[in-house]
């Protein structure tokens, strides 16, 4: 146990700014004595987002929130087809929408629901395409795209885990009526909490205003019966100081990913999970696939010894979500049809990612993999 770390290495550490800065951030929050409701520097934030992402934004207290009001913008009913290798958000926003969840496979290389296995899976209820970028790696929007026109069916991404992907130089926000993003503190861009749609219809950008603030277009007219789900101007204070610091991380997230794959990549029974050649990912996550016949260990007995080495990996997604309770009776969650989704939920296993680890505690990990599979 020579190789046992002494501090704790988690797989995600939040990316903050300095507190003089944050400090900055609230005085004049203070100074301006507007704490919420569309305050400066949420005005500014949101500019600021617009400008990156390349589209329309709306500000979310929370990438939920964010989703299942993006979901009644859309005004959808009956069935939307999904994948079931996600976070329970994504499902649980169709569920709070009373939508029902169809679930579709997905593809055995980058994990994003697989288009050919949608068109089967239609119906005259059929009403949406809810994909998913998975660890930021983008679905396959053009295939996804090409089904939509010929079904007029609409397509909304949950782009969680996908800020700053882009498709051969286009930013993912242009595929889909709209994309969600998360902007949770193990995101690369975090407010703490907090979350985005973006649109280019600014008619679903007029209902999300009205969605998220009660339904209130002036203080006595309620046009809707809306929730509330508004970013505050302390999450948008601390985003804009966190947004400096993202193309840096990224920079140094990819330096981490380069060194994973140089160090991980002879040892067999270990894929990693990537981006294909015309993607940029977001570097959200570092995932690994284990197969088990070729490695020798399962994904679970890995997890658990690395924890006895102060290493704290993730089974991200697990379990997968056609097998909560209230989604398993739906003849789409059936194991006999989602074939690679369950081979792949006992395989995944997410390794500490963040900017600033150690070059050596990468190589100590990539280490205790390499005599896993040799003990
Ligand atoms: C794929 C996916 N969708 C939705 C969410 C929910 O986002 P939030 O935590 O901002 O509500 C997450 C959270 O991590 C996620 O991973």
């Amino acid at each position: 146990m020579e190789r046992i770390f002494k501090e704790p290495i988690y797989v995600t550490r939040p990316l903050l700014p300095s507190i003089k800065d944050v400090q900055g951030r609230l005085e004049e929050v203070w100074e301006k004595r507007w704490v919420t409701n569309n305050g400066p520097q949420h005005s500014e934030l949101e500019k600021i987002l617009n400008d990156y992402l390349q589209t329309e934004v709306s500000l979310f207290s929370n990438g939920t929130l964010a989703l299942i009001l993006g979901l009644k913008a859309l005004n959808l009913s009956g069935e939307v087809i999904t994948t079931p290798f996600t976070f329970p958000a994504t499902t649980h926003a169709l569920h709070w929408n009373n939508l029902d969840p169809v679930f579709c496979d997905i593809n055995s290389e980058d994990l994003n629901i697989n288009p050919d296995k949608i068109e089967d899976l239609i119906t005259e209820k059929t009403s949406a395409i809810l994909g998913v970028h998975v660890f930021g790696n983008p679905c396959n929007v053009e295939k996804i795209e090409q089904i939509a026109k010929k079904y007029n069916l609409r397509v909304i991404y949950d782009g969680a885990h996908a800020f700053g992907a882009k498709i051969n130089g286009t930013p993912i926000t242009h595929f889909g009526d709209i994309t969600m993003f998360s902007f949770h503190a193990t995101k690369l861009f975090n407010t703490i909490e907090g979350g985005a749609i973006t649109f280019t219809d600014r008619r679903i950008g007029d209902q999300l205003s009205l969605l998220k603030n009660f339904g209130l277009s002036d203080p006595v007219t309620v046009q809707l019966p809306g929730i509330n789900a508004k970013m505050n101007e302390i999450q948008a204070g601390i985003g804009l100081e966190v947004f400096k610091l993202i193309e840096r991380e990224r920079e140094n997230r990819k330096y981490i990913k380069d060194l994973y794959q140089k160090y991980l990549n002879d040892i067999p029974g270990i894929r990693i999970v990537t981006n294909h050649n015309n993607e940029e990912s977001s570097y959200q996550y570092f995932v690994i696939e284990i197969n088990e016949e070729v490695y020798g260990k399962t994904r679970d007995w890995v997890h658990k010894e690395l924890e006895k080495y102060n290493v704290f990996s993730r089974r991200y997604f697990y379990p997968l979500c056609s097998e909560f309770d209230w989604y398993k009776e739906y003849p789409s969650a059936q194991k006999e049809n989602l074939p690679v989704a369950n081979k792949i939920i006992k395989q995944v296993l997410s390794l500490p990612f963040y900017g600033d680890i150690e070059v050596n505690q990468v190589i100590g990990i990539c280490d205790l993999l390499r005599d896993f599979y040799n003990s």
